[in-house]
């Protein structure tokens, strides 16, 4: 009887152990064997039914009939995964011989670039990099610089007004001198550069743009010069545009210096000797410059007696533009990275 229920299941197990590809019918075969409520597992539970001096007979071929299951099951089952693992590799076969994505690399602005160069000089000789802030009072861009309401100096400046006559697009990087100052309250001695933008209304043309870049010095201290100055800027300067670079001196006017100059430096393409972009005169004038009018150390609580200083401003865009060959400061702004790409190389062959 026992056995001929044995020979039932064996015949069920032989139909059903077939080839397949499928792993969830190859589980479902397995819960109906060996589950639970499975064929084989129903078996194995009646062998308390069985008289003692048979059971061991019983026991063994049910055994039998679970390890032909799980034999078949590791089986199928490896193949099954063997199949689908053949089939992912070749459906994701990569064809090295294709060509590649070429991807853009970009290159840093040279804009940045030039300020990084002229913000490292200063702080190699003790300078702070401050801000200030581009949305500016009249009181600190022109008043505590000595330029009054009224004062034709204005004029030159072409300044955005945003409220009335008291708030203002800087027009200059030269008022960061009285915060500056203000915040040392006539007591600390100042050592500072300034980069940052300015805004004029002017016709956007090839050397104009009603936005540009400007770096303000200034220096405040005892026993400041003209010397002092002179030093100051030849060491930026041949730092720039190489060691041979000169710097000269000639007379100026500015409301916040007393005396004020014009700096030029020799034409880094000619040399000094003459050529289109220095007008044939071997000079170029890229910085105004002086010694700080006492007006403006006394406005800002330094008292003239104690204090002297050298200020200069000068625009990067023109230093950019004049280092690199540029006659266009629209190129400093365009976002074309093969632009960027082709100066970046340019300057390192
Ligand atoms: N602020 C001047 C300008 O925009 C440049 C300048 C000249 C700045 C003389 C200075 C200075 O600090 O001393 O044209």
């Amino acid at each position: 009887m026992e056995n001929k229920k044995i020979e039932e299941v064996k015949e069920l197990l032989q139909n059903d152990l077939k080839q397949m590809d499928d792993l969830k019918v190859l589980n479902d075969l397995k819960v109906k064997y060996l589950g639970k409520t499975g064929i084989i597992t129903e078996l194995n539970s009646e062998i308390k039914n069985i008289p003692n001096e048979d059971k061991k007979e019983f026991g063994m071929k049910v055994n039998e009939l679970r390890t032909m299951f799980n034999d078949y099951y590791e089986e199928t089952r490896n193949k099954i995964e063997e199949n689908i693992l053949n089939e992912k590799l070749s459906r994701e076969k990569i064809d090295i011989s294709l060509p590649g994505v070429k991807i853009p690399s970009g290159a840093p602005s040279i804009l940045e670039k030039l300020i990084e160069e002229v913000e490292e000089v200063f702080m190699s000789m003790g300078y702070d990099v401050v801000d200030g802030p581009e949305i500016e009072e009249d009181k600190y861009n022109f008043e505590m610089l000595n330029i009054p309401k009224g004062h034709p100096a204005r004029d030159a400046q072409d300044t955005f007004y945003i409220e009335g006559e008291e708030i203002l697009l800087r027009s200059q990087t030269s008022p960061v001198q009285v915060r500056t100052m203000l915040e040392g309250k006539g007591e600390k001695p100042v050592r500072i550069i300034c980069p940052g933008k300015t805004y004029r209304r002017d016709d956007d043309d090839a050397t104009h743009s009603h936005q540009f870049m400007q770096i303000e010095g200034l220096v405040v201290d005892k026993n400041i010069s003209m010397s002092d100055l002179k030093g100051t800027l030849d060491v930026l300067f041949k730092k720039l545009f190489g060691e041979d670079t000169e710097t000269r001196f000639h007379p100026s006017y500015y409301q916040f210096t007393e005396p004020s100059v014009e700096v030029d430096i020799t034409c880094h393409k000619c040399h000094g000797k003459g050529c289109g972009m220095c007008k044939n005169s071997g000079w170029i004038t890229v910085v105004g410059a002086g010694i700080v009018h006492p007006n403006v150390l006394k406005m800002s609580g330094y008292d003239p007696s104690v204090w002297t200083g050298f200020a200069f401003g000068f625009g990067a865009d023109r230093l950019a533009m004049l280092k690199y060959g540029i006659d266009s400061c629209r190129v400093l702004y365009n976002t074309d990275l093969r632009e960027s790409v082709v100066f970046d190389r340019k300057e390192k062959e």
